[in-house]
């Protein structure tokens, strides 16, 4: 079962996740945890160039294909055969941040993007897409006290909205994958929430 975990910068999905994995292997699962862009050799090395400043001058169309890059690795590498062993796999981003950020955000055509995904992800669907939603001005204000700055830190509050905005339209078009969290919450909550919520899944995949 693929869990995925989207959401702006700083909504709490990495803290979530190394919650749950722990709580979820308790039970018995084979879990693994992913984060993306990343995840492999190749993978980490795509990462570190989409996350460099220095590489500030990529144009769409290149981070569009270095993220996909990355996901079909991730995907051949790392999902694909833990899954087929039965495994859970809690992955920190997926196949959505690029249509919210490259699709909604830098505006290239989601049609298309539809069909890149499909094709990178091998048709690898998660069961389950948390949405941990938080304001974008608090997205912006808990990046700036993290501390954490990557290229994609760089763009103009305007990306940040249509990105929120675009993951609402995605949320509307498939409501039966995503659940929203409201991520404003404690983490404390947030984790309770989210453990009835994936306990529900589990049952209904691992013991139907
Ligand atoms: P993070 O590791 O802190 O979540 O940073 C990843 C950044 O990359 C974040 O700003 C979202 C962005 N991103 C995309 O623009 N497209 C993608 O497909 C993915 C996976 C991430």
């Amino acid at each position: 079962m693929l869990i995925t975990f989207e959401g702006l910068d700083g909504s709490g999905k990495t803290t979530q996740i190394a919650r749950l994995a722990p709580w979820l292997t308790a039970q018995g699962y084979s879990v693994l945890t992913l984060r993306e862009p990343g995840g492999t050799t190749v993978g980490d090395a795509l990462r570190t160039m989409l996350h460099d400043p220095a590489f500030g001058e990529l144009c769409a169309h290149t981070e569009l294909l270095l993220y996909s890059a990355s996901r079909a690795q991730l995907v051949a590498e790392r999902i694909r055969p833990h899954l087929a062993q039965g495994g859970i796999v809690l992955c920190d981003r997926f196949a959505d941040s690029t249509l919210a950020y490259q699709g909604y955000g830098r505006g290239l055509p989601l049609d298309f993007l539809r069909q890149l995904q499909a094709f990178v992800t091998q048709e690898v669907q998660p069961a389950l897409t948390i949405y941990m939603e938080i304001p974008v001005e608090e997205s912006l204000r808990r990046r700036v006290l993290s501390g954490e700055f990557n290229r994609m830190d760089q763009q103009d509050i305007g990306f940040y909205q249509r990105v929120a905005l675009g993951y609402r339209e995605l949320i509307a078009q498939e409501p039966h994958r995503w659940h929203v969290v409201d991520a404003m919450l404690p983490p404390d909550q947030v984790e309770q929430h989210l453990r009835a919520l994936i306990a529900a899944q589990v049952a209904r995949l691992y013991h139907s």
